[in-house]
């Protein structure tokens, strides 16, 4: 019987309770089944939730990018890979076979170890959503050094802090970027950050838009005649199960971002399995993630799962407006893809405009469609099974983080019935439970509680970065023995889940995650600025947006409030990214403190959503009085 493909309801039960009583034997079979190994495990699995460590496949030796793309040449050789889509339609889409990936990603293995790197070096990728940014990706697997994308959009200090973090000693990124009719000087942005890296070495630049630059002599390279001058063959190297794959950063609800550590081999069983199904996978699909690689959805859902299971997958520069609002729909028609998979926000901002927009394109090629990020609301959900699903397709609502590597919570579609914003069932392997605030298991259905994970799997992050202890307090702490989310979610009478949204202070603005405090250290820096507090409240578009409460330093400030919110924009965009811009500012002269100085946040939440009606307890508040004020001057 099939392991690997769950067949219908039945059997999904029968797979999911396989799974829970006897993971070693399930993993065991999906693992030996479906991939290359230089060499077996020893165990499946072993674990220790007090000490937040996880081991998969234990002693396996593994390369995922012999698995990726080696084991597909024999039978797949001239099979597409990679579809790119540039930004301007008029540009010609590239269709990349596998054996092009195969010399692309081999010739640029040759070229990172030419240039020093080694295995178990970090290499930071800043690139836009070109087939480079894959190939480099994919070549740093190959050779064993540790990848760490940041997305394009991030700032100078940003890329500067995520590089210095992981001492990353080279970085990979373009002369420019193309996003719409915009394009972007992404080299200066890297020369701008490489002034505080003093760990990087090497600069390997692509050229994309053809915008001058500058290049630092021995710093900086052009990267495509140094892989005309490679060799186009490359041995993967061999790696260890537990030797880590790559470093994402995520925003925490405190302090610096976190290097999540994902490692080799049961992120790439996990991916693989989770794509052939919750995407209904078979071998002439074309898929299509609109995410970028520079977010965990890019790395799981572009990248690795579809690649592992040898099919071909999209990847697209532009942006869901440009040339107009109808460029997916467009995308879809003329690639013919079969599952598309997007973020609730995109959905909301295409539903706003015209429907011709969608209508023009009869989209009869798909067959699944996907959302992914945050919760996805019930009119978002029904504009996207209507128009684009046409009623006819089912939608999966997946819930993952970058901290689960894949796909924890699905509908499996064709086998799972689904129901508007519910995530539904949890995919064979993963054991959800919903938790009290006296840290105990709420039992039954029709409940809410804190989402968390009662077993391991796979692709479970391995640490943070640097500050294993973090890892401990983030996710093991709360309700020990478990790995604890940072979600809310409600079960339903069946059993089915719906997440309800984080617990903790990140925000999620546009499927981007963003932590309050960051924000406000960036805020602070400002020299007339003396404490703040961000909120996120309801937004059509972007699921959230962050509303600031600010407090000056010199009480009756003369300076206009506009220039100085324009200027608290700018900052947070220098340090952090225009994506976590402000919506709304409020100057006030106090914030609602209890006696330990804690800001309570869930009144100013309130504030910021225009909900006066019930403030909760604050009897606990040192200076009641404010709550008037800020009420009064909501903006
Ligand atoms: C939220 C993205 C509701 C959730 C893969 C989670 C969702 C955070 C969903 C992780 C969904 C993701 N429904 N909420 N289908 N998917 N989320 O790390 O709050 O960027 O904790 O990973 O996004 O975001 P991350």
């Amino acid at each position: 019987m099939s392991y690997y493909k769950i067949l219908n309801l039945e059997h999904y039960f029968k797979m999911y309770k396989k799974s829970v009583r006897e993971p070693r034997k399930f993993w065991d079979k999906i693992a030996e089944e479906n991939f290359t190994w230089y060499q077996k495990w020893e165990k499946v699995f072993e674990f220790n939730f007090s000490e937040a460590s996880f081991k998969w496949f234990v002693d396996a030796k593994v390369n995922i990018t012999k698995n990726c793309i080696d084991r597909h040449l024999a039978r797949r050789g001239d099979k597409t890979a990679i579809i790119f889509e540039p930004n301007n339609p008029d540009e010609e889409a590239l269709h990349i076979s596998y054996n092009e990936l195969y010399d692309r990603v081999a010739r640029m293995a040759n070229v990172l170890r030419e240039q020093g790197i080694q295995k178990g070096d970090r290499v930071c990728i800043y690139l836009p959503m070109i087939p480079e940014l894959a190939v480099a990706t994919l070549a740093c697997a190959r050779i064993g050094a540790v990848h760490s994308v940041v997305f394009a959009g991030f700032s100078a200090s940003a890329v500067a802090a995520r590089i210095n973090d992981c001492e990353c000693k080279m970085v990979i990124t373009s002369d420019g970027s193309y996003r719409g009719n915009k394009s972007i000087d992404l080299k200066g942005i890297v020369d701008e950050a490489l002034e505080k890296t003093p760990c990087v070495e090497k600069v390997l630049v692509v050229k994309r838009t053809n915008t001058e630059v500058t290049m630092k002599d021995g710093r900086d390279f052009w990267l495509q005649p140094l892989l005309d001058a490679a060799i186009p063959n490359n041995v993967a190297e061999v790696m260890d199960a537990e030797d880590p794959l790559f470093i994402l950063y995520t925003s925490g609800s405190t302090g610096k971002p976190k290097g999540m550590v994902h490692t080799t081999a049961g992120y790439m069983v996990y991916t693989a399995y989770t794509f052939k199904n919750v995407f209904a996978y078979e071998e002439n699909d074309i898929f299509w993630c609109t995410a970028d690689i520079g977010w965990i959805t890019g790395h799981s859902y572009i990248l690795y799962g579809p690649l592992l299971n040898g099919a071909t997958t999209v990847i697209f520069e532009g942006v869901p407006s440009y040339p107009d609002f109808s460029r997916f729909w467009e995308v879809i028609e003329k690639h013919k893809i079969t599952q598309f998979y997007t973020a609730p926000t995109a959905i909301r901002s295409l539903a706003k405009e015209s429907l011709d927009y969608v209508q023009r394109f009869p989209l009869k090629s798909l067959k699944v469609i996907g959302s992914v990020g945050e919760p996805i609301n019930e009119e978002a959900w029904h504009w996207y099974n209507d128009h684009v699903g046409g009623k006819r397709c089912p939608l999966v609502d997946t819930w993952w983080q970058t901290e689960t590597g894949g796909i924890m919570i699905s509908p499996v579609p064709f086998v799972t019935p689904t129901k508007p914003t519910y995530a539904s069932l949890p995919l064979p392997g993963i054991q959800p439970v919903l938790m009290d605030e006296l840290r105990n298991e709420i039992e039954g259905n029709q409940v809410t509680g804190s989402l968390c994970i009662k077993f391991p799997w796979p692709s479970i992050a391995r640490t943070i970065w640097g500050d294993h202890q973090r890892y401990k307090e983030t996710y093991f702490t709360a309700f020990p023995g478990k790995y604890f989310t940072g979600d809310g979610a409600l079960r339903d009478e069946v059993g089915y889940y719906r997440i309800t949204g984080r617990v903790d202070d990140v925000i999620i603005v546009s499927g981007h995650n963003l932590g309050t405090a960051p924000i406000e250290d960036a805020i602070n820096e400002h020299p007339a600025i003396a404490e703040s507090a961000i909120v996120g409240f309801p937004h059509d578009v972007k699921g959230n947006a962050l509303y600031g409460f600010v407090i000056l330093k010199e009480i009756g400030e003369t300076r206009n409030q506009d220039n100085l919110a324009i200027e608290i924009n700018q900052i947070i965009s220098n340090q952090i990214g225009p994506i976590a811009k402000l919506d709304k500012i409020q100057f006030v002269s106090n914030l609602p403190k209890t006696r330990s100085g804690k800001i309570m946040r869930r009144i100013l939440r309130k504030i910021a959503e225009g909900d006066f009606s019930n403030f909760g307890d604050t009897s606990t508040l040192l200076n009641p009085e404010i709550v008037d004020e800020i009420k009064n001057g909501r903006v």
